[in-house]
């Protein structure tokens, strides 16, 4: 039987949720993942020590005795010298939300120049920025207006370590390349999907979310970078849960769930592209240089068996829901 391991994969951008929705989610991240950077959108965002301590409490209590670590961010506001001295070592970045861009950032930046201070602090402390980077302009270009912006903070700030989160668009990938400190995010769907997918037919709320999926050409060059081993691209599967009632209504929540076929499905896509030898740099490798993080020692195995991606987990429906997968995770 056909074999392939990785070794401590890592998410780097997930959303966990919290009460039913934690419990729920948790395990099913804790159990194929080493660990996962934790987005701090809640209804109540994470912008104080005590929210994050408490919260990561909860995500502990989820997961049970699974080994993985939940590497918690902060909501951008503005913080002091105090505010950031006291968490430093509970962060590992903060994650900057343009005000009302997308699911529960109202409380996000509405002014780029009034947040100075805190990012000349996290310079100076290499506490690292995470930003979702879209303007508020049309759908379509709101990455691409937010570029400029990436450039103005990567030269301001040539020692802040910033990572685009889940790129989108060959314009943000071409940037990578120009300034040192810029980082990158990919997710599992804008490897896969455009937007004829999700609006090219009947209308897909499971594949509707923030950044929408883009252009043939954008998806190539996205894949291009996660595929060829770009050492600067990391996974981060924006694994965003919502209930099949916020998904299948009008005014549909923005959101597709990704965390428990991510490995299976990623493997069968690098395979199929010939690349299966960069995708432990892309799952893993890439992050932990990044972040300068070690990860605990997990091995997670993958046989080449058909395995269908079910329907549902709990109230949620998951990105491929009944699709069958040429690759399986042992003990799944
Ligand atoms: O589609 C998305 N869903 N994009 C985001 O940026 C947030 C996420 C969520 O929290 O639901
Ligand atoms: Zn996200």
């Amino acid at each position: 039987m056909t074999r392939f391991t990785l070794s401590s994969p890592l998410d780097m951008h997930l959303h966990l949720r919290e009460g039913d929705m934690l419990e729920l989610v948790a395990p099913l991240s804790a159990r194929p993942f080493a660990g996962a950077v934790v987005m701090p959108n809640l209804v109540e965002p994470v912008n104080s020590r005590d929210k994050l301590v408490r919260y990561r409490e909860a995500i502990y209590d989820a997961i049970g005795d699974e080994l993985f670590i939940p590497w918690m961010t902060l909501f951008f506001r503005n913080y002091s010298e105090a505010e950031l001295a006291e968490v430093k070592d509970d962060i590992i970045g903060v994650k900057l939300y343009p005000a009302g861009i997308t699911t529960n950032s109202e409380a996000g930046v509405s002014n780029l120049h009034d947040i100075e201070s805190t990012l000349t602090l996290m310079q100076e402390m290499h506490i690292p920025l995470l930003v979702h980077g879209e303007s508020s302009g049309f759908v379509l270009d709101r990455e691409k207006e937010f570029l400029e912006v990436y450039a103005q903070l990567a030269k301001a700030y040539p020692q802040l370590t910033i990572i685009m989160e889940h790129i989108t668009t060959r314009d943000a990938v071409e940037l990578l390349d120009q300034y040192e400190n810029l980082y990158a995010t990919i997710t599992l769907h804008h490897l896969l999907i455009t937007l004829n997918d999700v609006a090219g037919g009947l209308l897909a709320p499971h594949l509707f979310c923030k950044p929408i999926a883009k252009r043939p050409e954008d998806r190539d060059a996205l894949a291009q970078a996660a595929l060829s081993g770009h050492p600067k691209v990391m996974f981060g599967s924006d694994s965003a849960p919502h209930p099949v009632h916020k998904k299948e209504c009008s005014g549909c929540a923005a959101g597709v769930f990704t965390a428990p076929l991510a490995l299976p499905m990623l493997t069968g896509w690098f395979e199929q592209h010939g690349a299966l030898d960069n995708l432990q740099d892309f799952i893993s490798g890439n992050a932990q240089r990044i972040y300068k993080i070690t990860p605990p020692e997990k091995i997670i195995t993958l046989v080449k068996e058909p395995w269908q991606v079910p329907g549902k987990y709990g109230n949620v429906v998951p990105f491929a829901a009944g699709q069958e997968l040429p690759w399986r995770m042992i003990n799944q």
